[in-house]
């Protein structure tokens, strides 16, 4: 069908709306509710246009085109509603700018400067709202909260439920639902899909900048596998560009001592997760399947609603815990420092790595491995505040002793990623313990059938002669429907995130499952690229540190961990 946008001719498909098309030819029209991946609520009535014909004005997010429509996007008429529309939600928006991450790509804030909005007319009606904390990972902030629901569809679309729109009209408010059976995993997905941080993580860069000024300290950072695929588009760099380098350069200007690379301790978990299935494969007794528990999210759910299912769990630690691991006990002895004197700080797409770090099981001579945990928008937000232009910075490499991982590693941050880097390194142990000469047996390195953006993903895969049944959880929503049949795998990878880590809750806004897609590919590029070096074993740093740690006896100190049921 043909239509006219401000009195230029475009071509549509049935079925879209006025912004899908708007959008597909670099018109602007604003929006605040619209999320791709969401429903349409139309909400926040900022994406409002003029349709020739029609009394009242439409929502562009939710209008879908017709034959002959004519429309105008920034008609006085249109600009008289948006500007009201901006004003009437500045009423429910308390704004805490210097404090608020979002600052420098808030769409809100843009707004009220393009129609020269500085003090609204409206008392902040929310200003004695509450803010529900849950647990230190995640925040809903309800002085800040402008209604548009988002989170808790996002939260729905998880399968948990925690969130509830309470009250009506001026009364209405998120809150957490307070029944017994039912509890937040701190995925913070309902974060990525807040359009005004109202539902955010809970900050702790002001700790990070207070660590940092503070000359007595050591203050170390380290960056997760998948922020090297995302950081880049805080600073316009293309979805998926991999910016590991330019990273190590901008935490240098922000003072940071040394800086590490946490592919290096996917490498540590990935070592210590195959050691320990290939252990289960050869013990009859052992407990089947044995499931990933990287994902703090998904070790929450079942410490939660699972409890039954707490020996499935690999007692690997996951990546950022392991190499803070190796830098407070090899990298402090080597250096001569007291581990106590450093602060490590790890840099992670995720909001419930906070609440992992947190954990008490994760300390080490009396103190938490990881000291603070910032997450990709924080870390974008720093640099920001600190004038340093990610893009324009020069390329250099992480602090020696460790290095930035395998192949293996760097595909952690996609869902199936930690499983096929686990395979990598199983099949090799599997044929080394069967003393096969054949070379053919370890040749396998991919395992595409368990990757992408399906809910679940299955293959069965050879173990030097061994059929092992393997499966993939993309998204904590697709676990209950695996229930029935999980006694049939022998190991489960589950991330709580859709996509896994590159669809975190912690990652750059928006998270999209387009954008999700392109930072997928961003990461089997870096992957593919590693041609020396793609599974986790032929790391010979990593290598050497695991065999300190055993030789140490401090395997149960610095590789393992233990869970908990929390619902009794
Ligand atoms: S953090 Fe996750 S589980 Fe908790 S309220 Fe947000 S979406 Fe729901
Ligand atoms: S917290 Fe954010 S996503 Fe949730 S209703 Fe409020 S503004 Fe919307
Ligand atoms: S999938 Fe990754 S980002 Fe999401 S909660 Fe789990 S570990 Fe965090
Ligand atoms: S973006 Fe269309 S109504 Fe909010």
């Amino acid at each position: 069908m043909i239509i006219k946008i401000n009195n230029k001719k475009y071509s549509a498909a049935k079925g879209q709306t006025i912004l899908d098309v708007a959008r597909e030819h670099g018109i602007k029209i604003p929006s605040l509710c619209h999320h791709p991946d969401l429903d349409v609520r139309a909400s926040c009535r900022i994406c409002v246009v003029e349709i020739t014909g029609r009394q009242k004005l439409a929502t562009a997010c939710s209008t879908e085109l017709e034959g002959g429509m004519e429309i105008y996007t920034d008609s006085a008429r249109v600009q008289k509603s948006r500007n009201l529309n901006i004003e009437l939600i500045f009423a429910s928006h308390v704004e805490k700018c210097s404090s608020c991450t979002l600052r420098f790509n808030c769409d809100l804030l843009e707004l009220a400067r393009e129609y020269g909005i500085k003090i609204t007319r409206f008392p902040d009606r929310k200003v004695k709202r509450k803010t529900y904390k849950f647990a230190n990972a995640v925040e809903i902030d309800g002085t800040q909260c402008i209604d548009c629901g988002n989170c808790v569809e996002a939260c729905h679309n998880q399968g948990i439920d925690f969130l509830k729109i309470s009250g009506h009209g001026h009364e209405q408010e998120i809150q957490p639902v307070k029944a017994k059976g039912s509890a937040c995993i701190y995925c913070g997905q309902c974060a990525n899909a807040c359009p005004v941080a109202a539902a955010q993580e809970q900050g702790e860069w002001q700790n990070v900048e207070a660590a940092l000024k503070n000359k007595k300290k050591i203050v170390v950072a380290q960056f997760a596998p998948s922020i090297r695929v995302s950081l880049g588009e805080e600073f316009g760099l293309p979805y998926g560009y991999n910016c590991a380098k330019k990273i190590n350069t901008a935490l240098k200007e922000l003072g940071f001592n040394y800086i590490f690379d946490v592919n290096f301790g996917a490498d540590i978990t990935t070592m210590t997760e195959a050691e320990e299935l290939m252990a289960r494969i050869n013990d009859k007794k052992a407990v089947f399947p044995m499931t990933t528990s990287c994902c703090p999210a998904w070790v929450a759910y079942a410490e939660f609603y699972h409890p039954e299912l707490l020996p499935n769990l690999t007692t690997a630690r996951s990546p950022h815990i392991h190499s803070a691991g190796a830098i407070k006990s090899y990298f402090a002895k080597q250096k001569g420092i007291n581990p106590k004197n450093i602060e490590v700080v790890s840099i992670v797409p995720c909001t419930s790595k906070k609440y992992e770090a947190a954990r008490p099981e994760l300390t080490y001579k009396g103190k938490p491995l990881v000291d603070h945990v910032l997450t990709t928008r924080e870390l974008a937000f720093i640099l920001k505040k600190n004038k340093i232009d990610l893009a324009k910075l020069p390329e250099s490499e992480v602090d020696p002793i460790f290095n930035d991982g395998s192949g293996a590693a760097a595909i952690y941050g996609a869902s199936g990623g930690v499983m096929e880097s686990a395979l990598r390194t199983a099949v090799s142990l599997a044929c080394a313990q069967k003393k096969t000469k054949n070379k053919l047996c370890a040749s396998r390195l991919e395992f595409k059938e368990v990757r992408g953006l399906k809910g679940f993903k299955e293959a069965t895969v050879d173990l030097a002669g061994k059929k092992v049944r393997v499966g993939v959880v993309n998204g904590i929503a697709h676990f209950e429907a695996l229930l029935p049949k999980l006694h049939k795998y022998h190991y489960i990878e589950v991330m709580a995130c859709p996509g896994g880590c590159l669809g975190g809750g912690g990652q750059p806004l928006p998270t999209t499952n387009a954008i999700r897609q392109k930072r997928l590919e961003g990461m089997y590029a870096i992957d593919k690229g590693k041609t020396k070096m793609r599974r986790a074993h032929e790391n010979q740093p990593m290598v050497e540190y695991y065999q300190w740690v055993k030789n140490n006896k401090l395997a149960s100190k610095l590789l393992h961990t233990k869970f908990k049921a929390t619902n009794k």
